[in-house]
């Protein structure tokens, strides 16, 4: 890891001394130039002294250090509506509250002059000696890292890893790989994009080749939907145009307006080019939560193990269920219609023991001492359903990593 860094850094620097000479010509650090593939390498000044002078020097290196401050907070922002679990601890850590985001447009600015940058750095070819080091692709790792850390879901863990494996090993896939995540709350569904994100990326969710929609955060208005899908389309084919493999993750995706559909589909097409461009697609929503419920209860009730729940029902009852629901305005079921969906990822609810699972794992991260008798009173303070069984975790894991709060020492 370490060794495959510094090429990247010097390559970095590199860039940064070409970024400063055309800002210097240009003479409006506030329009970067846009990238058009390699430029002929001048013999570049050294930025000290030279033509340059060392004010504007010190002028654009300041503007780029706030063009970094800027995409930490609005990837904080993104982050901390995700995964609200880790951002306090982050928040105490520097010592000070996340200021919050006045505008959307704002941090936009950072981040898409952030995007040229990249897109220009990798255009040099000098990511990496691999090729391109900010994709790591470990699949053994992912493998290892679900089978230990998600708890009670035996499908989506091995439906996971197969589709990602043979679409990643397969020479020329004709199109992009999308996968319909589907359950409750709180059962791993962004448990599992994150580790897909962070064992085929080396800088996981924060990786430029990885895109995260949430659909309420990024799309909340629907009067806003046309202006949605042109910056939607847009950065799509920004990711795909700096690497030669991109994921994205659609969060909520029930909620996402079947017209911004249409800004998506062309990217999921079979493609007859030749580029080696591979995409994956991640669609997490509820849908289809009731319906997994049923048939893990029912296996349940029939006296047998949850783990014999075979792929292939879950898959019919939910391909059936959200075909029916046709009358929405929503995505997905055109996706389903249209069968751009490789694999649907049923996401069973997660009982009493995967609870504690979940506590344990919580306690260790955060190197707290605990006992049986701890992780049972955390799992006790989950809501349990349906109300004569109390077999399920209302919220599943969701706010399990909050509630060992309580047990500080
Ligand atoms: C792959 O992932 C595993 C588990 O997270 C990790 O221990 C291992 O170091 C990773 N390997 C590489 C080459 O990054």
């Amino acid at each position: 890891m370490g060794q495959a860094r510094l090429p990247a850094r010097r390559g970095l620097g590199c860039c940064v001394l070409v970024l400063l000479l055309l800002l210097g010509g240009s003479g409006s650090p506030g329009t970067p130039p846009p990238p058009r593939g390699p430029r002929p390498q001048e013999p570049g000044p050294e930025p000290e002294g030279g033509p340059w002078g060392r004010g504007r020097y010190e002028a654009v290196r300041s503007h780029l250090g706030t063009v970094g401050a800027l995409s930490r907070q609005y990837w904080r922002y993104v982050a901390c509506r995700l995964w609200p679990e880790g951002c306090q601890e982050e928040e105490k850590r520097e010592g000070r509250e996340a200021a919050p985001i006045p505008s959307w447009s704002f941090p936009l600015v950072g981040q898409d002059y952030l995007e040229i940058l990249s897109a220009w750095y990798c255009s040099f070819g000098r990511c990496c000696e691999t090729g391109d080091c900010r994709i790591i692709n470990n699949i053994t790792g992912l493998e290892a890292d679900l089978s230990g850390q998600l708890h009670g879901q035996h499908l989506a863990k091995e439906v996971v890893v197969q589709a990602v494996r043979g679409f990643l090993q397969s020479p020329q896939p004709r199109r992009a790989l999308v996968l319909s995540f589907h359950g409750w709350s709180g059962t791993g569904k962004n448990f599992v994009a994150r580790m897909v994100a962070s064992h085929l990326y080396r800088d996981g969710l924060k990786s430029d080749c990885v895109r995260v929609f949430v659909s309420l955060l990024h799309f909340p208005h629907h009067n806003y939907v046309d202006s949605y899908k042109a910056q939607l389309h847009r950065q799509i084919s920004e990711t795909l145009q700096r690497c030669r493999q991109a994921l994205f993750i659609f969060d909520e995706a029930e909620k996402l307006h079947s017209s911004l559909l249409d800004a998506i589909r062309p990217f999921m097409a079979p493609q007859d080019s030749e580029d080696q461009q591979r995409s994956i697609f991640l669609f997490l929503s509820n849908l289809g939560g009731n319906t997994i419920n049923e048939v893990t209860l029912d296996f349940w009730r029939a006296g047998r193990a949850r783990e014999e729940i075979p792929l292939e029902l879950l898959e019919q009852r939910l391909r059936l269920e959200l075909q029916e629901a046709a009358e929405n305005s929503y995505a997905h079921s055109h996706l389903l219609r249209e069968n751009l969906i490789d694999f649907v990822v049923p996401f069973l609810p997660l009982e009493y023991h995967h609870v504690k699972l979940c506590a344990r794992d919580a306690f260790l991260a955060r190197g707290i001492p605990y006992t049986e008798a701890t992780l049972n009173e955390v799992a006790q303070m989950m809501v349990f359903v349906p109300k004569e069984e109390k077999l399920f975790s209302a919220q599943g894991c969701k706010s399990v990593p909050q509630r060992i709060n309580y047990f500080l020492p």
